[in-house]
């Protein structure tokens, strides 16, 4: 049974424009406060990552992002590394729609991407994340254009967070290694091939999902907010690739929060 407060009440308690969906201990909840510059309010089904939130001061709240209140209604909406989570992409649909229902302006995601993954595959490799317990639905990215297209999005934008370039990446594990494991250890992982990667093996992507048009994005990223899709477009080119990858990185070093450190967030504008 949910106990606490609302998610509605907290949304008007604190007078928050966005929520962050499957928010966990709510780190990714503070990073999009400070990335936005919003007051946001994160919801979770694991109780036990909601106390812990809790307990460290942040407004997270007990409950499905599959199924948001009735009468629940903000600016935005925020997704990092929660859909595949999900049983299965049904599931990431009715996520999506909840969030296209909810959320006036749009959507963020932040999603690994299981994109190449039969190639890595032929090749003898995975990225870690493919053979994690927690990662039960490993959405392509035609597979999340079907459901924004579904759910009425009007624009999106998917930029990668990082190339992998070849088999040197630590994020790149032999197919032999076991399930769950993290970054690339020789000692635990075994050899792996020197292989350079002809074609683009991303990390994860980061998904603008706009639900007006055009999306006036106040997203701090300013490559984000100067681009004001005013069509479906999906945007995969290198030298794209910058902010989000940092703002975790950056994030973590300025211990979340350090003012003077969220200018060193921002990434060079997309031409
Ligand atoms: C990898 S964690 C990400 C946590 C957080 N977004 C972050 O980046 O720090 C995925 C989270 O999704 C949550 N989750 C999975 N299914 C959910 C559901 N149906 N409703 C709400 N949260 C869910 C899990 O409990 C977990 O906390």
């Amino acid at each position: 049974m949910t106990t606490g407060p609302s998610l509605q009440a907290v949304v008007r308690e604190t007078g928050a424009e966005f929520i962050d969906l499957g928010a966990g201990r709510g780190d990714s909840l503070v990073a999009s406060m400070v990335v936005s510059g919003r007051r946001g309010v994160g919801v979770d089904i694991d109780r036990n990552k909601v106390a812990r939130a809790q307990a460290r001061g942040r407004p997270v709240v007990e409950g499905s992002i599959l199924d948001l209140p009735a009468d629940l209604e903000v600016r935005f909406a925020t997704a990092d590394n929660v859909l595949e989570h999900l049983a299965s992409l049904d599931e990431v649909e009715v996520a999506v729609a909840e969030a296209r229902r909810v959320a006036r302006e749009f959507l963020v995601i932040r999603h690994p991407s299981f994109d190449d993954e039969e190639h890595l595959e032929r090749l003898h490799l995975r990225r870690y994340w493919t053979d994690w317990h927690g990662h039960r639905c490993h959405a392509l990215l035609p597979d999340l254009l079907g459901i924004f297209e579904r759910v009425g999005a009007v624009s999106w934008e998917i930029r990668p967070t990082r190339r992998i370039v070849d088999a040197a990446d630590p994020a790149i594990l032999p197919s032999v290694a076991p399930p769950d494991q993290q970054v690339y250890d020789a000692a635990c992982h075994g050899p792996k091939p020197s292989i350079r990667f002809e074609r683009p093996i991303y990390e994860a992507y980061d998904i603008l999902v706009g639900f007006t048009d055009p999306v006036t994005a106040t997203f701090a990223p300013p490559n984000l907010a100067t681009c004001r899709v005013d069509r479906p477009r999906i945007v995969l080119r290198d030298e794209d690739v910058g902010w989000p990858a940092r703002r975790r990185r950056d994030l973590r070093a300025a211990g979340f929060l350090a003012a003077d450190k969220v200018g060193g967030l921002r990434a060079r504008r997309s031409s």
